[in-house]
């Protein structure tokens, strides 16, 4: 029997990268995993992946970035399923540009999917979660979080915001046994970091691939990593192994930061 057996797991972003490496893996330890995306064909590919292999998915079509849509998802899941057991706040951008150059349009953009999109995706999960007395909420932060970047200041300013807005919905969700908790990865191979790693070109003249192969030198576990480093870690804080933790925000990501 898997850790998460006839849980029911929410999965943002899950057509892709660390949410889609995430997926399987849950699905893997017994859970039904619901992968909500904006890309709702990509999403429907990693139910396929999941049900060959003898798991048990559905997708959704989901933009965490409006908060009505956030709210419809869940109180579909809850419909459907009878409950909703974890969420995982994974879906989210990126933007490489200097302070100077970086537009109020840009900072809203990254803001809307990495931060408002989990503030309402878990203010409405909340509601089921507080109703049952149990629930995990994972969320994905970033070493970028945890401090500032050269030409990344946008996106490390919203992944700080989601370790705070981890912290605050840990206490608001306590008295409930709600465990809220956050991964931060470091340099991760996903076409997320391809996209950054064009933009960073752009930016410095580097060659394709350059900054990411270039990257791999100031990680003390000596390589980048792949999505499915982090599944062990993201089973672990849905599962009851992580009952008696909430509010904290962990590193997964080879060693590079240490706080
Ligand atoms: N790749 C890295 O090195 C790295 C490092 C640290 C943190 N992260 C974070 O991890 C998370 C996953 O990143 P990844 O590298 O797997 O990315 P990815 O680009 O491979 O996947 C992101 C997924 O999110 C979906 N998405 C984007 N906007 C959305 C929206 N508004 N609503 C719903 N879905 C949306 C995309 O369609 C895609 O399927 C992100 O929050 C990212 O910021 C990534």
């Amino acid at each position: 029997m898997g850790t998460l057996e006839n849980k029911i797991a929410l999965i943002t972003g899950a057509a892709s990268g660390m949410g889609k490496a995430m997926a399987l893996g849950y699905a893997k330890e017994g859970a039904h995993v619901v992968i909500a995306d904006l890309n709702v064909d990509g999403a429907k590919t990693v139910v396929e992946e999941i049900t060959a292999a003898g798991g048990s998915a559905s997708a959704k079509a989901l933009n965490v970035s409006n908060p009505d849509e956030s709210k419809a998802v869940v109180e579909e899941v809850v419909k459907e399923y009878g409950t909703l057991d974890i969420l995982v706040n994974n879906a989210g951008i990126g933007l490489i540009k200097s302070v100077e150059e970086t537009t109020p349009a840009e900072w809203d953009r990254i803001f809307a999917v990495n931060v408002k999109g989990l503030f309402f995706l878990t203010q409405a999960a909340c509601v089921p979660m507080r109703a049952q007395r149990s629930g995990k909420i994972i969320n994905m932060a970033s070493i970028a979080g945890r401090r500032g970047e050269a030409l990344v200041s946008a996106y490390c300013a919203s992944k700080a915001t989601v370790i705070s807005i981890t912290q605050s919905v840990a206490m608001d969700m306590a008295p409930y046994g709600v465990n809220v908790n956050a991964m931060a990865p470091g340099i991760v191979d996903t076409p997320y970091w391809k996209e950054v790693d064009k933009q960073f070109g752009d930016i410095t003249g580097k060659a394709e691939g350059e900054t990411f192969k270039d990257a791999a030198a100031g990680i003390p576990l000596g390589r980048t990593s792949v999505p499915e480093d982090i599944v062990p870690m993201a089973i672990f804080l849905a599962g009851p192994g992580s009952n008696y933790i909430t509010a904290q925000t962990y590193n997964v990501e080879g060693g590079m930061v240490m706080s």
